[in-house]
């Protein structure tokens, strides 16, 4: 008997309900046939509950959600709420309340998917980014004084602890070895401005390093390594970053591996529960339009079985999923696939 694994499934707004459709027809597709069972619990959270009922997160739902073994989600962001309210009222709040101090994102180029990069192929886009995911810029301190007024000062400070710092570098290293690729680890940081922070994450980076001798460690400024993701991403194993710098670089990343149709990530703690999206965000013009590219969704699922440990599932989803965008879809744009939301998850489950 396979084991079970209890998932909250959070869809979310705009597309999020679609795509998450898909990802979980293929994750019941993959459930019958690897024989581990998935006890699935819909959390309605988001915009459209948050305008119906004004609740956007209670500490019962966080506690509530602490116990699953994952969290499935779709996409967080309404048209009509003030930008801000959901993302930090929800998305955030999980990724901090849950402590999931990794933001992990694969940059990788399928065979048969376009990149704008010219000449560049899927053996020379293939690297994962580390993000810290708690602290940094998104710890939220800082403020206003005089808010409104000629003298108005807003200030926002980047927190860098060294126990959050370590714990993502030292996670970051692990995760190198075990992927076993270039076995090449770059700090990508700014230590020629932001003299502060990043030389708390350098001296970390280094001294961590001396405990993995067999992988090599190199430095890029933040502008150069977005530079180098275009010029030379072949350069690139695993990235490590602060929370918003791997923000920025991953929206990038996203692109280079054909768009936000096929990048999905995971929000990792590796002591407890973890929570895998697509990171594209809600895409309201689509919604509703079975139009949307569901890859992203079913890849975030892919990542949450490989964590869980049910590599053997995870590995024939990728597998299904590479030869989808192979054989089948035209492009990973919206509206451009050449088939609909729901045909490209049967597509992929059929392949199951
Ligand atoms: C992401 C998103 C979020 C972030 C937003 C929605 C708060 O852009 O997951 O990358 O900045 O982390
Ligand atoms: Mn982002």
């Amino acid at each position: 008997m396979g084991k079970s694994y209890r998932v909250a499934v959070v869809p979310g707004d705009g597309t999020g309900p679609e795509v998450i459709a898909e990802g979980l027809k293929v994750l019941k597709a993959a459930s019958a046939k690897y024989g581990f069972k998935l006890n699935l619990s819909h959390y309605d959270l988001g915009g459209e509950r948050y305008k119906r009922t004004g609740e956007i997160l209670s500490d019962e739902t966080i506690e509530e959600l602490r116990k699953f073994d994952a969290i499935y989600l779709g996409a967080i962001g309404h048209p009509d709420v003030k930008a801000g309210i959901l993302e930090k009222g929800i998305l955030l709040k999980l990724r901090f309340a849950l402590d999931q101090y990794i933001n992990l994102r694969p940059v990788k180029l399928y065979a048969g998917v376009d990149t704008p990069l010219k000449d560049k192929k899927p053996e020379d886009i293939d690297f994962v980014v580390v993000r810290e995911n708690t602290e940094g810029l998104y710890a939220g301190a800082g403020g206003f004084l005089k808010k409104g007024t000629a003298d108005e000062i807003a200030t926002q400070e980047s927190i860098n602890t060294r126990k959050g710092v370590e714990r993502c570098v030292r996670f970051a290293f692990e995760y190198c070895r075990k992927r076993n690729k270039a076995k090449k680890l770059t700090l990508c940081g700014k230590t020629n401005v932001l003299t502060y922070a990043f030389d708390l994450w350098e001296r970390t980076f280094y001294e961590v390093a001396r405990e993995y001798p067999d992988i090599k460690t190199e430095y890029a400024h933040v502008d150069a390594t977005s530079m180098w993701m275009i010029k030379n991403p072949e350069w690139f194993d695993v990235i490590v970053t602060d929370n918003l710098f791997g923000d920025i670089i991953t929206d990038l990343g996203a692109m280079i591996q054909g768009g936000m149709g096929i990048a999905a990530g995971g929000n990792i703690n590796p002591e407890g529960v973890s929570m895998f999206e697509p990171i594209g965000g809600s895409a309201p013009k689509y919604t509703g339009l079975n139009v949307v590219n569901p890859l992203a969704a079913i890849m975030a699922g892919q990542m949450m079985l490989e964590t869980l440990g049910e590599e053997t599932a995870a590995a024939a989803i990728e597998k299904a999923v590479m030869k989808v965008v192979a054989e089948k879809t035209k492009s990973m744009s919206a509206g451009q696939m050449g088939y609909s939301t729901s045909e490209v998850g049967s597509l992929v489950a059929g392949l199951i």
